[in-house]
């Protein structure tokens, strides 16, 4: 009589379109192992009466009792060492014995929801629901709690290296790794789900994992929300995977290790250290556009709180700061965050306050312009070549603009010629001679360089030379250059009306040269070059 031998069950849990099937594909070249495709699918589709085009079919080939999928099937006897099921996690629906979590070893493999919303649309209408990203975290925290912490895989690691990603996951489940894990033939295999023609097509073309291009499809607008509800739960699951796919930089140890576990006060809300972020679109991060204070406690108390906030009210009124919160807001938020905190004593407390102020380019009818009593910094203080974020120089300079009613404010140099506007470099043309400033206190800007090279092209006289703020005044035509606002011509500076107060035909020949060479010139991925030319020809 042939031995009779326990088949150990390994569970694979995933949201759909994770490579799930190329896992299982991997699985089943090893010659200890069977593999079983979502044994739970039928039992999903009766229980939620959830529609599939294949769902009759389905409901009459496949078992769907979810007991007895679990009891004769998952842990059924077996012919080989082990049994690899695949599981969609959404599939596992309350009421199923204890059992099938209690036993086997479990994974869980997740996908970076960007690429399996693309990927699930094209098949089926997303949804929460249909993604299953809850039902994932619940299984993992539910294996954590039972003392069986899964390990957790990343899809884009088995593209990366899969022969990294697959050792490892071998080594986490306690099973030797096999070479022909690596490869399978392409086309429909016995032991996929009646399901696959509508989800395998493109896994029948593999014959491993491959790394997909670089640069993929543009991600589809309507998906958008989809994806920022999902992110917290593959974010969730990614930190808790062993192998990191960007392992995090060491964090620097902390001179007081108890600041490990901080609580930080943002907005309106106290949140954990790593929680504890603001937008990359924030003023502060955009351009230093913020205040701050230092404060410490000593026996429970504050000191010199009110001449801190003194100060920092202060200073934000400097920088015109709207919507700045009241002094009890600002109290409340310390005392809330310490006590939160339980600190007491000894500690020290930054404090920062951070605003916006938006740009303004009209390059059809011009802008207006005011000169800042605040100057461009010299090479002395911070060199105005260095592209740094730091821009309260020039941010104090629009707040002067903003408060003359104009779209931006030159700034002079230390000597009072001009050096730039607050966010762009500046032209003008008198008697048909094109001059600007030398980039000694202004940024040597990427536009300046490029229309400097246009005027030459048009024939035209260019003078790189102090100029002084009547030479402006007293202009034909002036323009301002920048990436963000292009050529944007100037009508008035200081109330003095440029030329005839219309847009000159030189500002208007380098507009025009501007936008042809813009057509023309720059960087794109082959991919982005195909995606242009599929996009015009939809539209002829
Ligand atoms: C102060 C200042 N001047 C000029 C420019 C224009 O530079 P570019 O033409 O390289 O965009 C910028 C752009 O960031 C700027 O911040």
């Amino acid at each position: 009589m042939a031995e009779e031998r326990e088949t150990e069950v390994i569970h694979s849990w995933s949201a759909p379109r994770s490579l799930s099937t190329s896992l299982m594909y991997s699985f089943a070249q090893r010659d200890d192992t069977e593999v079983v495709d979502e044994p739970l699918y039928a039992h999903y589709l009766r229980v939620t009466g959830v529609d599939r085009p294949y769902r009759e079919e389905l409901l009459s080939k496949m078992e769907s009792d979810g007991n007895k999928v679990v009891n004769n099937i998952i842990y059924g006897p077996g012919g080989k060492k082990y049994r690899y099921c695949k599981h969609i996690a959404k599939q596992r629906m309350p009421g199923l014995s204890n059992e099938l979590m209690e036993k086997g070893k479990h994974f869980i493999l997740i996908r970076n929801p960007l690429d399996i919303l693309k990927s699930f649309h094209k098949v089926v209408p997303s949804s929460f629901h249909e993604l299953g990203l809850a039902d994932l975290v619940s299984i993992y925290s539910e294996l954590c709690a039972a003392g069986k912490s899964p390990p957790i895989i990343d899809a884009t690691e088995l593209q990366e290296d899969p022969e990294a990603a697959l050792r490892g996951l071998c080594e986490d489940l306690n099973i030797p790794f096999q070479a022909s894990m690596l490869k399978w033939e392409a086309g429909p295999k016995s032991v996929d789900g009646i399901w696959a023609p509508w989800w395998y097509k493109s896994v029948h073309k593999s014959t491993g994992f491959v790394q997909t291009d670089k640069y993929r499809q543009p991600f589809p607008a309507l998906l958008y929300d989809l994806l920022e509800q999902s992110l917290p739960f593959y974010n969730m699951l990614r930190s808790n995977a062993r192998r990191k796919r960007f392992p995090k930089l060491p964090m620097p140890s902390l001179p007081v290790p108890a600041n490990e576990k901080l609580l930080v006060w943002v907005g309106d809300e106290i949140l954990p250290r790593d929680s504890a972020m603001v937008s990359v679109f924030d003023s502060v991060v955009q351009g230093g556009d913020s205040v701050w204070e230092g404060l410490r406690i000593y026996s429970g108390k504050v000191f010199k709180l009110e001449e801190h906030l003194d100060r920092l009210f202060d200073s934000a009124k400097a920088l015109a700061f709207n919507n700045v919160p009241t002094r009890d807001e600002v109290k409340e938020a310390i005392f809330s965050t310490l006590m939160e905190n339980g600190m007491f004593d000894n500690a020290h407390i930054r404090l920062i306050l951070a605003e916006w102020k938006p740009p303004v380019y009209d390059n059809t009818r011009g802008i207006t312009l005011v000169t800042a009593t605040t100057r461009r910094n010299s090479p002395n203080n911070l060199d105005s070549k260095i592209h740094h974020n730091n821009l309260l120089n020039n941010i104090l300079a629009k707040i002067e603009g903003n408060n003359a009613n104009a779209d931006d404010a030159i700034m002079l140099d230390k000597d009072g010629y001009v050096s730039e506007t607050n966010a762009t470099n500046i032209f003008l043309v008198k008697k048909g001679t094109v001059m600007t400033p030398p980039a000694d206190y202004c940024l040597p800007g990427i536009t300046r360089a490029t229309v400097m090279d246009l005027v030459k092209m048009e024939n035209l006289v260019l003078e790189v030379r102090r100029v002084s703020l009547s030479e402006f005044h007293t202009a034909d035509e002036v323009w301002t250059t920048g990436t963000m606002g292009e050529l944007s011509p100037v009508l008035k500076i200081d109330g003095r009306v440029i030329g005839d107060g219309t847009v000159g035909p030189i500002t208007k020949r380098l507009q025009n040269s501007f936008n042809k060479l813009t057509e023309g010139l720059g960087v794109s991925s082959l991919k982005m070059v195909q995606e242009i030319k599929i996009k015009l020809v939809d539209c002829e």
